[in-house]
């Protein structure tokens, strides 16, 4: 297909995934000065990953970045595949036979595993579903958390743990003005949490914590944050990692934590303690969880290189429910090297390789896949920009000419997938919109794949 009066047929490139570093690709490859067709492709109805399923619903503001991918949308040659999962409804090497490159930006969708007896106990989920569970994602819409238990164990201390906690310690009045799912808001209501402990393995000078996200922590209307002065002891190494300038957030959390530690409770009704140097060992109850049992850590290694290490000595916490926020983990996608270890596609400079660490053609990696869960959206950005450098320096400009989206679309067809492309989803948005404008909402989201479809037959724009 040649470009109209330009005689140049444009090069086709799928990206796989339409989270922030999907849509970072596709910018990158659109504002290349190459002729590129871009086919964003996502397993979902709706675009935007994490953007919209996992960023918590009271920091609206983050969400703003689906601002820039309604821009990167609307250039030409941007095209959305939705509701296609690759690996299932397409392969990767089909997407290699119809495109010029395959850029594969599908995130990091599952968790780690803590290792430890009890874990798989009812009462015990793992950060990732909760999440998902209250921003709406089809998936896990159905997941049930026993949010009659007072006291609740969060294990880990980054950004997620304390996204977890500010949903489980806000009243509904402040979460119901909010994108959160109307299901998670009606469980939410009935909820008789009282006590959140949040468990760190190493110590107060570790927590992964930004510092605006703990000292919100500090700010709940209704729940108190408590830390034990004792525990905010630090040894000599801890010290010194403090003191290098470029730690300058850690030492903003201590100071943070001293705060926590020498504040009054103030007579709010939930309590949130943060404890520092414990290791779940067990999850321990009768056919559901009932307590976990912690082993207090000393840190042992070099400043920077500190790791947890078991001192033998255990202390029961009774609790009803408990989340694992301990990082997320990648998901192999068929006919693609993975690194189990690491849960991530291996790449050189954004290029996949196999197991022999040779680059296989065509095919590339960006975000979360690549690097691993960690950074914020703003993250992915350079990431995304520094794969598509090396795509654009591989795309040999006498190419054969391969069909694209006209090649992929009588393969879906044959196979029932119908693609929801972004005028579709920009019709499903405006539905979502104007169901949360009498609840004062900024939108209410479907949260079954079913309700996106038959929103778009209802409002007569079927998928064709
Ligand atoms: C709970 C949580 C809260 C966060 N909050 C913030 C925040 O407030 N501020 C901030 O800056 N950062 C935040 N982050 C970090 C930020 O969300 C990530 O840096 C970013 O989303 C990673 O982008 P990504 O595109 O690599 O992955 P994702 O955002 O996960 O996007 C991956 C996309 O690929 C799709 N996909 C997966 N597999 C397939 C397949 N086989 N076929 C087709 N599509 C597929 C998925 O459906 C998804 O849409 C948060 C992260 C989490 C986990
Ligand atoms: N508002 C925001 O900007 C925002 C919100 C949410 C997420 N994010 C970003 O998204 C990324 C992911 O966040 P995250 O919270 O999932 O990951 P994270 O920041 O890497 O934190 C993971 C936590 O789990 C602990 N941990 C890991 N393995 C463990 C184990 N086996 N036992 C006990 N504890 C264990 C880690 O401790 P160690 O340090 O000892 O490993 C750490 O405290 C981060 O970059 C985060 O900043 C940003």
């Amino acid at each position: 297909m040649s470009d109209a009066g330009s005689g140049v047929d444009p090069q086709q490139v799928a990206v796989v995934g339409s989270g922030p570093s999907g849509f970072y690709a596709a910018e990158a490859l659109l504002k290349s000065g190459r002729t590129i067709n871009v086919d964003l492709i996502e397993r979902l109805p709706a675009p935007f990953g994490l953007v919209r399923y996992g960023v918590a619903p009271d920091h609206p503001k983050l969400k703003e970045a689906i601002l820039v991918y309604q821009v990167i949308a609307r250039l030409p040659r941007f095209a959305l595949l939705g509701n296609v999962t690759v690996g299932r409804d397409v392969s990767v090497e089909e997407l290699l036979a119809h495109y010029h490159a395959v850029v594969l930006t599908c995130g990091a969708e599952t968790d780690r595993r803590l290792g430890v007896p009890g874990e798989d106990l009812a009462g015990s989920h793992t950060a990732t579903e909760f999440v998902a569970w209250y921003n709406g994602h089809p998936e896990y819409r159905d997941r049930q958390f026993d949010l009659s238990a007072e006291v609740v164990v969060i294990v880990g201390q980054g950004n997620v743990a304390a996204d977890v906690c500010r949903i489980l310690a806000k009243s509904v009045d402040e979460l119901r003005s909010t994108d959160i799912a109307e299901h998670a808001l009606d469980a939410l209501a009935a909820s008789r949490v009282r006590e959140i402990h949040v468990i760190g393995r190493r110590g107060p000078a570790q927590a992964k914590f930004t510092n605006k996200e703990l000292k919100e922590l500090g700010e709940l209307a209704n729940c108190a944050a408590e830390v034990d002065p004792g525990a905010l002891a630090l040894n000599a190494q801890s010290r010194a990692e403090l003191e290098a300038k470029a730690n300058f957030v850690s030492a903003k959390n201590v100071e943070i934590l001293r705060e926590f530690a020498s504040g009054a409770r103030g007579g709010k009704p939930r309590r949130l303690i943060l404890h520092f140097l414990k290791s779940p060992v067990q999850l321990a109850g009768a056919g559901r969880l009932q307590q976990v049992v912690l082993e207090r850590n000393r840190l042992e290694g070099a400043s920077f290189q500190q790791v947890a290490r078991g001192t033998g000595q255990t202390e029961n916490l009774a609790c009803g429910l408990l989340f694992r926020s301990i990082g997320y983990g990648g998901v192999p996608i068929p006919g693609v090297p993975f690194d189990p270890k690491r849960g991530v596609i291996p790449t050189r400079d954004g290029r996949v390789v196999d197991a022999a660490d040779v680059p296989i053609p065509g095919l590339y990696a960006a975000g979360w896949i690549k690097r691993g869960p960690t950074g914020i959206i703003g993250t992915n950005r350079a990431d995304s920009v520094a794969t598509v450098k090396s795509l654009l320096a591989d795309l040999p400009s006498a190419r054969e000419s391969r069909m694209g989206s006209s090649g992929l679309a009588p393969l879906l067809e044959a196979r029932g997938v119908r693609p929801v492309r972004y005028d579709d989803w920009e019709a499903i948005n405006a539905e979502e919109v104007a169901r949360g404008a009498p609840k004062g909402k900024p939108r209410e989201k479907f949260t079954r794949v079913d309700e996106m479809l038959k929103c778009l037959e209802r409002i007569g724009q079927p998928l064709s």
